[in-house]
């Protein structure tokens, strides 16, 4: 494998004739940038699709001044390692000042950074040298609310007559004698001027209980998605709209690449206020979710990104249930809203069915089959943004892990990701296997989602546990043995150091697909072909090629028994052929001829070869 890999190198090299893009505020013309460029190039044409976005938590990426929390310069520190992994653009999750009930989903100043993690100076330095490496930075943008300890909800929530009055979603609340209440409702009597009231409808926190918490200073409930210290703003006043876009231009002018638009669906609701009809289902369609309003701030917000140069991007986190919902996400035919919807579909396909509370997820080979022939079919050439981890889901791991083969099946899933037709993320330590550390006492628990619903969701804290760098102590994250969150025992021997040396390794796994997804131009470009349509247990598809290269086929047993692929290339109108083997897992022998044949595949191969 170290052989190929060098191979791989190689081809990227003579790949980088790309137009540059030096980030400069608008209006001014770019200029060369000061040292040369390596590695990635500044692709300006599109490039978001075809990027590697990795997504750091910044409190656990590395901590560089021993408070036992990350922080900006622990990004800047592994800035090489990124640059060697292969990745376009880094996802930073907030990193602006924040109580940290949320860890940084509940902003409370949107135009500087928290000095837990740094200064606005720490966070140019990490911009200009991830840009000597090519590589962009993408900051996390909260919009549906903001801190209650954030000076415009200070002010609206002082009084009914204050500037902000209306920067929020507040309301009297309806007579607690009504008789049509429901159980949510009863569960939150407050004494109003006009004697007992309760919320005005059923609508509930996706973190648990009533959205709706009562201000005394203003004898007023407000409402908030998610938990009471993150209030919703009131996306109907237009000062709202204004004072966010300058925020966003505010980062925009120092040179972000764009924007992760958090819980985007969520920021409207229901004018009438009429009852959810599943308040419990966080992302079921209802009045509090999905309401049409947004699409007309993502077009203006679009149009606002599209002044920019160097193709700044708006990647906006959903929830719908299926691909054929996310056209209107990209603005239909327009493609002027959202470049890359950054849905739960693919990766976590457990979310559909509810399987998520177990921490379980099945590789199948016909979901799988029906999600490349979606992409193909149903998003009209828009571009697919695919995950399989984030900050907020167990590791794919230990849901799709099965304790036995775990190395293996993380080998399949890198590859289903990164053979398919899309944007790719990743999430920090899933190229070296790092596993969900779950607290095991709930007075360890530090996201209020794992507090508040304990025992039965232990919450977050298990996928942001301390990125593994080294076999020593805390895994070389941090010199203070109080990090924030524990160092899992894993580290020992799954850490970036140890992973380095071995060939064999995840973590050169991850770096020999990236590299041939930079280098094969129908990995970058080409359409999918299902080979085998029917095979239960094994995907199998080209990847055609544009004029001038070659397709490039992908095998992949997805179940832990020995199965035959059968490859009949005539099916996707491709003659028989020599193939190349760009990737194979370790004791795979790959065939050296291909024509009408069966493949026997050891468990959980995965097989990638160029058709000549
Ligand atoms: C983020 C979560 C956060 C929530 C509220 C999400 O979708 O990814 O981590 O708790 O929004 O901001």
């Amino acid at each position: 494998m170290t052989r190929k890999l060098t191979k791989t190198v190689t081809v990227i090299a003579s790949l980088a004739t790309f137009t540059l893009c030096v980030f400069l505020p608008a209006q001014q013309p770019a200029a060369a940038p000061s040292e040369a460029i390596t590695g990635q190039s500044r692709d300006n044409d599109q490039w978001w699709k075809h990027a590697v976005v990795y997504e750091i938590y910044p409190r656990s990426f590395g901590d560089t001044n021993g408070d036992g929390v990350g922080d900006l310069n622990g990004v800047t520190q592994h800035l090489d390692y990124l640059q060697q992994l292969g990745v376009d653009a880094i996802w930073l999750a907030p990193i602006y000042p924040s109580p940290q009930v949320d860890f940084g989903y509940d902003v409370s100043d949107y135009e500087a950074v928290d000095p837990q993690y740094g200064t606005l100076a720490d966070f140019d330095r990490l911009l200009q040298q991830a840009e000597k490496r090519n590589i962009r930075i993408i900051l996390d943008m909260v919009l549906n609310h903001t801190s209650d300890k954030d000076a415009w909800f200070v002010e609206s929530a002082s009084s009914r007559t204050n500037a902000k009055a209306d920067w929020y979603v507040w309301n009297d609340g309806v007579p607690a004698t009504n008789t049509d209440l429901t159980d949510i409702q009863r569960s939150n009597v407050q004494t109003g001027p006009k004697g007992q009231v309760v919320p005005p409808n059923n609508w509930a926190s996706a973190f648990r209980g009533t959205a709706w918490t009562w201000v005394p200073a203003r004898q007023q409930f407000y409402y908030h998605k998610f938990y009471a210290a993150q209030p919703d703003l009131n996306w109907r006043n237009p000062q709202v709209e204004r004072a966010m876009f300058d925020v966003m231009r505010f980062w925009l002018d120092r040179g972000v690449s764009g924007f992760r638009l958090d819980a985007i669906p969520a920021l409207f609701e229901d004018p009438q206020l009429r009852n959810d009809p599943d308040p419990r289902n966080f992302g079921a369609p209802g009045y509090t979710w999905d309401l049409p309003e947004v699409h007309d701030v993502l077009k203006r917000l679009r149009k606002m990104l599209d002044s920019y140069p160097c193709e700044r991007v708006l990647i906006g986190e959903l929830l719908e249930p299926n691909m054929s919902k996310l056209d209107l996400w990209y603005g239909g035919t327009a493609h002027d809203e959202l470049q890359l919807p950054m849905d739960y579909f693919f990766g976590l396909p457990g979310i559909l069915t509810g399987s998520m509370l177990t921490g379980k997820d099945k590789l199948n080979a016909s979901f799988y089959r029906n999600q490349l022939v979606g992409m193909s079919t149903q998003l009209h050439g828009s571009r697919p943004f695919l995950f399989f981890d984030n900050h907020d889901n167990v590791r794919s791991l230990d849901r799709f892990g099965d304790g036995t083969h775990n190395v293996e099946i993380a080998r399949v899933v890198a590859a289903l990701l990164f053979t398919s037709p899309g944007t790719v993320q990743i999430y920090y330590g899933e190229e070296i296997g790092m596993l969900t550390t779950t607290p095991t006492r709930r007075e360890d628990v530090k996201d209020p989602v794992g507090r508040a619903l304990w025992p039965q969701n232990k919450g977050r804290d298990g996928e942001r546990t301390p990125m593994q760098w080294t076999p020593g102590p805390q895994a070389g994250f941090s010199t203070n043995p109080d990090t924030w969150l524990p160092i899992p025992p894993s580290a020992a021997t799954t850490n970036v150091q140890t992973e380095e040396k071995n060939p064999d390794s995840l973590l050169n796994w991850y770096k020999a697909l990236i590299s041939i997804r930079r280098s094969s131009p129908a990995m970058r470009d080409g359409s999918v072909a299902i080979v085998d349509e029917t095979n239960a247990n094994v995907l199998s598809f080209v990847r055609t090629a544009p004029a001038g290269a070659k397709p490039v086929l992908v095998v992949l047993n997805l179940t832990s028994a020995a199965q035959i692929a059968t490859i009949d290339l005539a099916k996707v109108k491709m003659g028989p052929g020599d193939p190349k083997t760009l990737l194979a897992s370790p004791g795979f022998q790959a065939p050296t001829v291909l024509n009408t044949t069966s493949i026997s595949l050891p468990s959980f191969a995965v097989w990638i070869a160029e058709i000549d």
